[in-house]
């Protein structure tokens, strides 16, 4: 789990760098300020002065407010409509400064925030996501810049957007949100202890990302872990005497966890994807390799799962979707059996991907260990080639059931059949979705 605070005042550039980095890293970017807004916008609705503490706490229990994301992109619902358009005006940003001066206002929004960074790897902008939302989280930046840059980057994006205003009042109404958001009792804008100081007036927004990336980068190689230590030692040295080539790794996103979904032709499969996906991923490992000297020592400290066979396949799919759930990569092989020598599009396949897809909500990553005559040879050339992500929400999921499993295992598996080259899977016959 990889959470990044950024803090800092009005027109720093917080947003659009998040945002870039999100989808760098393939995590979700959180806009904390558009929740304040929201409020705003609802309480000028309502003609309320948002000065006006007690009229604004006597209003929060009169809407509702919801925090979704479709395809990675946040989208606020106020009673059930999207306010992203309404939100961005001059009023409105001095609406949310005034309300969010308000600890019930704070205290209201507090565990809807709190709540997606528990559960996802995120980027998250505001004032206080370092020191009162995420206080632990793994990298913590204070933003900003001097205000006369962040007034004329704010004009100029008023300006594109084709509203009315001048420079002097947008930069007055800068310095009156800086002196609000800064000096107020309840969670003021201000650095944390621990966060990193990055001023860009002098730099573009895609400097900035660069900046912010880079402190990422760093935060990673210090905090490699044992699985990431061993492959940056291991990976190469195999890949070169395995003759082992990974096409497609412009694919994966650096922080997301996926379902990889792969053919299988012998057990090696896994070391041929585990030295070419530059991240860790968590295999699952039957309970009694655990107690063999060594060995057990070190899947474990590769974060190896243990896995008891007596409950048979059940406790192993709990096992793979509680993994996925967590936000972190699981390889599984979806025909179920090792296929050597045999073209995979005319296999068996089975319905567990679907189904560990399905109860997780991860995405999926498409791979497909490509040799000849779909054999390991000993000098053999092998390539590991890794498709786009597949949406989970492409799976055509509505209710669950083995009918929408058969359905997602068949179109990841002819995603892996088509990387590979490989003919698709023969259409379904009548009583073959069951
Ligand atoms: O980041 P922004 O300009 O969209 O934020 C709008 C207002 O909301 C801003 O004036 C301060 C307030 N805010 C806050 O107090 N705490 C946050 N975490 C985010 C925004």
């Amino acid at each position: 789990m990889l959470r990044i605070a950024i803090d800092g005042p009005s027109g720093a550039g917080k947003s659009s760098v998040a945002k870039s980095v999100a989808k760098k890293l393939g995590i979700i970017y959180v806009d904390t300020g558009a929740l304040y807004r929201t409020i705003g916008l609802y309480m000028l609705n309502h003609g309320i002065d948002t000065k006006d503490r007690d009229a604004v706490v006597s209003r929060l229990n009169d809407f509702k407010l919801e925090l979704t994301f479709v395809d990675g992109n946040q989208v606020i619902l106020l009673d059930g409509s999207d306010v992203g358009d309404y939100i961005r005006t001059p009023e409105v940003s001095m609406a949310a400064s005034n309300v969010s001066a308000i600890n019930e206002v704070r205290e209201f929004l507090l565990k809807t925030q709190q709540d997606i960074a528990d559960k996802n790897s995120v980027i998250m902008d505001g004032r206080d996501i370092g020191t009162v939302i995420i206080p632990n989280a793994e990298i913590k930046i204070f933003l900003t810049a001097s205000i006369e840059s962040r007034a004329k980057r704010r004009f100029e994006e008023l300006k594109a957007k084709g509203q009315e205003v001048s420079f002097d009042k947008v930069y007055t109404e800068m310095l009156e949100r800086d002196k609000n958001d800064s000096s107020r009792d309840i969670a003021p804008c201000k650095k944390a202890d621990d966060a990193i100081l990055l001023d860009n007036s002098s730099l573009t927004a895609e400097q900035t990302t660069e900046k912010v990336l880079k402190i990422v980068k760093r935060y990673k190689k210090k905090n490699r872990n044992f699985y990431m230590k061993a492959y940056s030692v291991l990976a190469a040295p195999i890949r070169f005497f395995q003759r082992i080539k990974p096409i497609g790794l412009e694919n994966i996103p650096a922080e997301k966890g996926f379902i990889i979904c792969s053919n299988h032709i012998a057990a090696k499969d896994v070391v041929m994807i585990a030295v070419s996906y530059p991240r860790q991923i968590r295999f699952i490992g039957k309970k009694e390799l655990f107690s063999v000297p060594l060995l057990g020592w070190i899947i474990k400290k590769l974060g190896a799962i243990s896995l008891d066979r007596s409950g048979g396949n059940v406790n192993a799919l709990k096992a793979s979707i509680e993994i996925a759930k967590q936000g972190e990569s699981i390889a599984i092989f979806p025909q179920g059996h090792r296929y050597p020598g045999v073209d995979p599009s005319t296999t068996d396949i089975k319905t567990g991907a679907g189904f560990i897809a399905y109860h997780s909500g991860a995405d999926i990553l498409p791979v497909c260990i490509k040799t000849k005559n779909s054999k390991y040879t000993l000098f053999g050339r092998i390539q590991v080639i890794f498709g786009k992500p597949i949406r989970n929400s492409e799976l055509g999921f509505d209710k669950g059931g083995s009918d929408e499993y058969t359905l997602a295992t068949r179109r990841i598996f002819n995603e892996v059949l088509r990387l590979g080259g490989y003919n698709s899977l023969p259409e379904l016959g009548e009583g073959d979705k069951s």
